[in-house]
């Protein structure tokens, strides 16, 4: 099988005219100045990108995780199960044409192209922090619409509670589907009002382009404090329901994955530690912050839950 082989963006591929005011202070921001992706500074409030949409709670330590790492470090298990994988087989996946299937409990179900899926849509450039379970994690520039944004639009009833996220599993596309690593296709959820959240991202970019496909291209799920897990990859539909979702990896092991799955330095996984991780790039650990650092935004979506029992 081909390699797929990814180069990074210039800088003019990632700077549409008209979307930023301050070039510089843009190429800054992403760790693209005269250094290009070497330079990588530490990114400060006022070195933000003039976007639409706000980089939600940027640290002072945080810098942007270079594209060579957050496009070849990944998790995408239809591709096999090895982080090279995904960069290294995911070239026969076809993200155009592209489905999307809305349906359950809401007003608006239909089938879309992805084009007439996210036309109504502002797409918005955010930085994340992006932590994954097994304890490493990035600083990545998304970009994508508003998960609330495309909810509103497919107007849930009142009886639906929670929001259903399923991927592609199609063995022509993906090598790891004839293996059962987890159950096929890959499933996702979130609670409606998690869901809601203006920080929950359907994501249909990165760098400021589209999605490489071991990204989760052409359209993947990123909810910046949980852990990676949650962000469904080629996602082909979104269903609202009143029961909570099955999820791919509570199927695959219930006493190690939660539903909830809220980045929780006080909660270890059983196999590890999560209260320190590692920034992919850097050598030295770091703490791990209570919902990714996100706490201040989200933390009352969850006031009176056991989030030890809820995990
Ligand atoms: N989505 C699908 N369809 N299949 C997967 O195996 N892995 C998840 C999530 N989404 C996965 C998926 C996991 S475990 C993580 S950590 C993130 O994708 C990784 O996203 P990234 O590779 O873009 O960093």
């Amino acid at each position: 099988m081909s390699k797929k082989v990814c180069s990074a963006p210039r800088a003019s591929e990632i700077t549409p005219e008209g979307v930023y005011q301050d070039r510089r202070r843009f190429l800054a921001a992403m760790g693209l100045g005269a250094g290009g992706f070497l330079m990588s500074p530490f990114l400060r409030a006022e070195d933000s990108p003039r976007i639409v949409g706000k980089p939600f709670g940027l640290r002072a330590d945080d810098r942007v995780t270079p594209w060579e790492d957050v496009t070849s470090y990944n998790n995408f298990y239809e591709f096999g199960t090895d982080k090279s994988d995904p960069a290294d087989y995911s070239g026969t996946l076809k993200p155009k044409p592209w489905t999307v299937k809305v349906d359950g409990l809401c007003d608006n179900p239909g089938q879309f192209q992805l084009e007439d899926f996210l036309k109504p849509h502002t797409i918005e450039d955010r930085i994340y922090r992006h932590r994954c379970v097994e304890a490493w994690s990035m600083v990545v520039p998304w970009r994508g619409i508003p998960l609330a944004s495309l909810i509103k639009r497919a107007g849930p009833q009142s009886a639906a509670k929670y929001v259903e996220f399923t991927t592609l599993a199609d063995p022509s596309q993906m090598r790891g589907i004839e293996q059962q690593f987890l159950n096929w296709p890959y499933t996702e959820g979130l609670r409606l009002d998690e869901a809601m959240h203006p920080l929950a991202l359907l994501v249909t970019g990165v760098y400021g382009r589209d999605l490489p496909n071991q990204n989760g291209a052409p359209l993947r799920l990123i909810v910046p404090w949980k852990y990676g897990f949650k962000g469904a990859k080629s996602i082909v539909r979104i269903r609202f329901s009143e029961e909570q979702p099955k999820t791919a990896w509570n199927m695959a092991a219930s006493s190690e994955y939660g539903f909830f799955a809220n980045v929780n330095p006080a909660v270890d996984h059983p196999r590890w530690t999560q209260s320190k991780e590692r920034r992919i790039g850097d050598f030295i650990k770091r703490a791990t912050l209570p919902f990714n650092g996100y706490a201040e935004e989200v933390a009352s979506l969850y006031d009176g839950m056991d989030l030890v029992k809820n995990f």
